[in-house]
């Protein structure tokens, strides 16, 4: 049977969201390091989210001011829902589509972004597709655009049975906030659908599009914030 790598986010935004304000996920200092960087783009932006979930960081790394146009896309409709009214102050600026992010990309105007930013959903997709989600995203960039990405990353010459163990150690050592069945979950959800790459590679797939420039923002653990340009 195929698993559906977002079973876990179509069937209960709730658990996400206690990830999220427990901050068992680094969100917070991801936030602070990708708000440093767009400080210095006070814009205003054309942003595309792929894999937006409910936006609550993005809506905070942005100022309304600061962004001409902002499109989200996310296969949840739970979340998107919940993203309408986390970017109320954004307006009429604001286009969510419930949408596969490759394929949101795949169609996405050429020259036309200043960033294209994915939080905590690349690591969902296969090695060609994340090779396409550069490849696509350099297209869709403007000249001084760029990719910012966060995401979980395996640590270099990690294999990914090693970066399984020990990140479903650490949920069950530190993610007592969850339930037993939440945890439980949680540890199933990571088992079957992360593919996470190392920081590397992703920056071979970046120099292969043409994003050769690139920096690290923040480290957590496998939490991981960059940035990549022309
Ligand atoms: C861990 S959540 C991250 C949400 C948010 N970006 C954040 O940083 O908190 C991963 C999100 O990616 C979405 N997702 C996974 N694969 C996707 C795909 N192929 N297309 C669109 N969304 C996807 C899931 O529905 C989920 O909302």
């Amino acid at each position: 049977m195929k698993i559906d790598p977002i079973y876990i986010f179509r069937k209960t935004w709730a658990t996400y969201q206690k990830v999220i304000s427990h901050n068992l996920m680094f969100h917070r200092e991801m936030l602070t390091a990708v708000k440093k960087l767009l400080e210095s783009h006070p814009g205003p932006l054309n942003v595309l989210d792929l894999g937006c979930g409910d936006a609550t960081h993005i809506g905070k790394m942005l100022n309304p001011g600061q962004v001409a146009e902002y499109c989200g896309c996310d296969l949840s409709p739970y979340a998107l829902d919940v993203a309408r009214k986390n970017l109320e102050p954004f307006g009429a600026r604001v286009n969510l589509l419930c949408r596969d992010m490759v394929a949101v990309l795949r169609e996405a105007p050429a020259n036309h972004f200043d960033v294209v930013y994915s939080g905590y959903a690349l690591h969902h997709l296969s090695l060609e597709e994340k090779q396409t989600f550069f490849t696509e995203s350099r297209r869709t960039l403007r000249q001084n655009g760029q990719v910012i990405l966060v995401d979980v990353m395996r640590e270099e010459e990690q294999p990914r049975p090693a970066y399984l163990d020990s990140y479903n150690g650490a949920v069950a050592a530190r993610w007592e906030a969850l339930t037993t069945h939440e945890r439980d979950q949680v540890q199933e959800h990571i088992r079957n659908c992360d593919f996470p790459e190392t920081p590397t590679d992703l920056r071979m797939l970046a120099g292969k599009a043409g994003l050769t420039i690139c920096r690290r923002l923040e480290k957590q653990t496998w939490h991981e914030a960059w940035c990549y340009s022309a």
